[in-house]
């Protein structure tokens, strides 16, 4: 059998590692990327850390509106899979690059498999969570990380195809933790001391794209006395460069350039507490037992809230204050709810059947 997977952006990158390492004792993968994400710090450095297999073919579609982004993806991608026939087109998560990849693969008959289906944060005004609905939809093989990913596509009516394989981020997250402690050296580097420093990304478009919104989270973290560490996105520091709020940022908070994910890792894991509005960070969070405060009114990674490891907040500078301060896990409880690794070897071993 021959897979194509379609990837574009940072967290596909991660997602994907693992589960080339395991498609590849069975059966032929071509690699397509998009070039949603093209900036060394987003793109090649995963590729080189994590040892993923150089793109087959590259599209170069780079930024743009969602329409011309998803568009000229789906366009370029139908033309490859015409020429290369694979029996599978594999997509990852919630990005255009996904959608444009299961949209092309459906069209031209060819099955598809969804990895992260079934993940909803019930918010349509999020593209993300169009993005999901509509893929998991025109999908094939459904690889839910949870339990709860699987009851969503249930109710939608989504029964065939459906497989409860765990998160492929606890792959890739085992795979790697004891490699990022031995080779990151990002503490000593940023002059920082386990325990004593906040991590904080930001990059949903609710959160930079708004004005007001970006200004309250710059604005409370200017007023915190905390040592805080911000990797900005590149989507981040075009609106806060936009909106003048760069040099007031830079001025009270260690704003760093995106890392590599052995550097995130590590810097993660020795965090007191991370501040987010990524969804795969919310999730590393709680694998890593790190309290987690989420800049979001909503979540498609629930059980990390109702756990008590996460807490969601709305947009407002002193609430978001309050709750970076106040919020602790609000009890021990702690379960494999992502699975305990090995995620990559079943959906594997699922498509194989
Ligand atoms: C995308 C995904 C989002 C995911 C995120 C992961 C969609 C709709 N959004 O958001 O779900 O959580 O990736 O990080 O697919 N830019 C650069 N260099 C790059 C990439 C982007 O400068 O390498 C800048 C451009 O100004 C671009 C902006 O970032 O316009 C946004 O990039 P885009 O890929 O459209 O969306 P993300 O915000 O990265
Ligand atoms: N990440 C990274 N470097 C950074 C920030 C994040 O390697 O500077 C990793 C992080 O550990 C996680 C993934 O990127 O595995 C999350 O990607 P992102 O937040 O961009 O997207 P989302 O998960 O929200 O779609």
């Amino acid at each position: 059998m021959k897979i194509a997977t379609i990837v574009g952006a940072r967290p596909q990158f991660i997602k994907m590692a693992p589960v080339s390492r395991e498609i590849r004792k069975k059966f032929k993968e071509l690699i397509i990327h998009t070039g949603q994400h093209y900036d060394y710090e987003m793109d090649r450095i995963f590729f080189e850390e994590l040892d993923i297999p150089k793109p087959d073919c590259h599209l170069g579609v780079g930024s743009g509106t969602h329409g011309y982004q998803t568009g000229t993806m789906l366009k370029k991608i139908e033309e490859i899979l015409i020429q290369e026939k694979p029996d599978l087109v594999l997509v990852y998560g919630d990005t255009n690059s996904t959608l444009a990849g299961a949209l092309a693969g459906a069209k031209l008959g060819i099955k598809v498999a969804h990895v992260e289906a079934g993940l909803r944060s019930f918010d349509r005004s999020m593209p993300e969570e169009v993005n999901r609905v509509l893929t998991d939809h025109c999908s094939d093989f459904l690889f839910c990380p949870t339990e709860t990913a699987v009851k969503n596509l249930h109710r939608e009516g989504i029964n065939d195809g459906v497989y409860l394989t765990g998160d492929v981020m606890v792959d890739s997250l085992l795979h790697n933790k004891e490699i990022a402690e031995s080779r990151s050296g990002i503490l000593d580097e940023l002059g920082l001391k386990s325990k004593e420093y906040i991590v904080a990304t930001i990059h949903r478009a609710s959160n930079t794209d708004r004005k007001e919104n970006l200004e309250s989270i710059v604005n409370a973290f200017c007023e915190m006395e905390e040592i805080i560490v911000f990797p900005v996105h590149p989507r981040t520091k075009k609106y806060l460069k936009k909106y003048g709020l760069f040099d007031k940022l830079r001025a009270s908070v260690k704003l760093i350039k995106p890392l590599g994910y052995l550097d995130f890792l590590k810097l993660m894991n020795h965090a007191k507490k991370i501040i987010t509005d990524s969804g795969g960070i919310q999730k590393e969070a709680y694998i890593l037992k790190i309290p987690c405060v989420t800049l979001r009114e909503n979540t498609e990674w629930i059980e990390t809230v109702e756990d008590g490891w996460n807490m969601l907040v709305a947009i407002d500078k002193d609430n978001i204050i309050r709750a970076i301060h106040q919020f602790q896990p609000s009890s021990v409880k702690h379960k494999e709810r992502f699975g305990s690794g090995g995620a990559a070897g079943k959906i594997a071993k699922y498509l194989a059947e």
